[in-house]
């Protein structure tokens, strides 16, 4: 384990994703003991010009909440606090990041960085438009600068870019200044308990190695629900819609690890090349393997234009052209504002041959991973009813996280994340050839879906989506289980 003088620096410190997800995750690293109050030191920069305990209020406010009556979470909460200050400052600044680095300096000087290494992680909670310009900065003026090592890391979150192109000039801009070890390109879906045990599920277990290939195989829906809209969020969801939002990058990740090959070791780079090589193995997508969706109502948001044709619900079919999965559809599946929020993985497993029973009609085999809520994994199976008959019908072997793990804390994505990040291990954060690769397989059906080529069908809010994708996902294989 390293040691030294730890500066963790929240840029865009008084927006929403900062309050809502990385102070929250940053405090329960502390409570946890894993951010030592005699080694860290929290600095928060945006450009509103508050003070330091105007922020720490702010913070203390998403961190209280509901909990107000915990003395312990109280007492721990001031002590978080206490380590967070506050820099004002644009983000294209240099005097802004001058007074930063000034900052930082003088926290390591006071934790006596001499005996140790001085560590600098640069956790981007902004919009995208300014990593270049905020790449620059920390380059210049920010870096670490102690003879004794350490590091300066940035963690960069989603949209990388709109499309290959321009990821491809950001991934440039900010390759100029990193090198790939110090940029952690967080996505946190690959920070899910049920997402992590993707490769231990299929590596680990003699039950799955045999049958998890085309020939037993049919298909594979890998499916994201939300039961709320874009609730505030309509100008920057308008631009990206629901493909780029979370196909892209959430699903495809989990694609990833569903599909790639066995990694040589558990080395990040092991794991990272295998997942390229499946990406790189996806057949472009067709437009008749594609229903889009709109949910009535989504364009009432002022900020959304009339006119928008920005799906809020994608349905559609990716083909991955290897020996492994020829012929298997990956349906991927996103939608808001539908009737339920869930997210989860569902290998359909092909009909029995020779099925004496008659009992096809109930549904096939299946594997679910449910990623949320509620972590769990489940065999649907096909047993005797119990009774004098001689009938069939589907149960379930259910590893339900809840019942089985009770008393486990299942930790928050990002909590996990940021701790890889400290720790050095990109195994959990997306490579730039990987990120490529993405968006290599969007790039041409999003362009023919903004020049209006593909057009998004109405659907209500609350339902399951268009009818449409029910019926691609029926031609793409898939069967509805019956008497379950
Ligand atoms: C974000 C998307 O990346 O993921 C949001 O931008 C979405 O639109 C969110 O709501 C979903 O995350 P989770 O962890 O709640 O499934």
């Amino acid at each position: 384990q390293e040691t030294g003088c730890l500066s963790i620096i929240v840029l865009g410190a008084s927006g929403d994703l900062a309050k809502k997800k990385t102070f929250p995750a940053l405090f329960h690293l502390f409570a946890q003991g894993f951010l030592q109050s005699d080694e860290v030191h929290i600095f928060g920069y945006a450009r509103s010009k508050i003070s330091d305990d105007d922020l720490r209020n702010r913070i203390r406010g998403y961190l209280v909440q509901g909990k107000t009556s915990d003395a312990v979470q109280l007492e721990e909460v001031s002590k978080f606090l206490k380590l967070i200050k506050y820099v004002s400052g644009s983000y294209d600044s240099a005097e802004g990041f001058q007074k930063l680095d000034k900052e930082i300096s003088e926290h390591e000087v006071s934790r006596n960085s001499a005996e140790g290494t001085s560590r600098r992680l640069f956790y981007f909670a902004l919009p995208p438009s300014v990593y270049p310009s905020v790449c620059k900065m920390i380059k210049h003026y920010c870096m670490n600068k102690s003879d004794l090592g350490g590091w300066t890391r940035i963690v960069v979150e989603k949209p990388f870019g709109k499309d290959l192109a321009s990821a491809e000039k950001l991934s440039s801009q900010i390759g100029e200044l990193f090198d790939e070890p110090q940029i952690y390109r967080i996505d946190h879906y690959l920070g899910k308990e049920l997402v992590q045990n993707l490769l231990v599920l299929r590596f680990a277990n003699r039950f799955f190695l045999p049958l998890w290939n085309r020939d037993n195989i049919d298909n594979v829906q890998i499916v994201f629900r939300e039961d709320f809209g874009t609730e505030g969020r309509g100008g920057y969801f308008d631009e990206y819609g629901i493909i780029r939002d979370i196909i892209q990058n959430h699903l495809l990740q989990v694609l990833c690890l569903v599909a790639m090959e066995k990694p040589i070791s558990l080395k990040p780079e092991h794991i990272r090349d295998e997942k390229v090589k499946v990406l790189q193995s996806v057949l472009p997508i067709k437009d008749e393997e594609v229903v889009l969706g709109q949910y009535e109502g989504y364009r009432d948001d002022p900020t959304v234009p009339d006119h928008s044709n920005t799906p809020t619900f994608a349905t559609m079919v990716l083909r991955i052209h290897n020996e492994r999965w020829e012929g298997v559809p990956f349906i991927m599946k996103a939608g808001k504002a539908l009737s339920s929020r869930k997210a989860e993985i569902r290998v359909q497993f092909k009909d029995v041959p020779g099925d004496i029973f008659r009992c096809k009609k109930q549904g096939r085999n299946e594997f679910v991973i449910r990623l949320q809520p509620s972590e769990a994994m489940y065999m649907k199976l096909t047993v005797k009813k119990p009774g004098l008959e001689m009938s069939t019908v589907q149960s379930e072997l259910d590893l339900s996280y809840r019942q089985r793990y009770q008393g486990v804390t299942i930790p928050e994505a990002y909590e996990r994340l940021i701790l890889d990040t400290i720790r050095g291990d990109q195994q959990h954060f997306v490579r730039r050839d990987e990120l490529k690769a993405a968006w290599e397989i969007f790039t041409p059906l999003l362009h023919r879906i903004d020049n209006g080529e593909v057009k998004s069908l109405p659907y209500k809010p609350g339902s399951r989506g268009p009818a449409k994708a029910d019926e691609l996902l029926e031609k793409a294989g898939y069967v509805q289980t019956h008497g379950y």
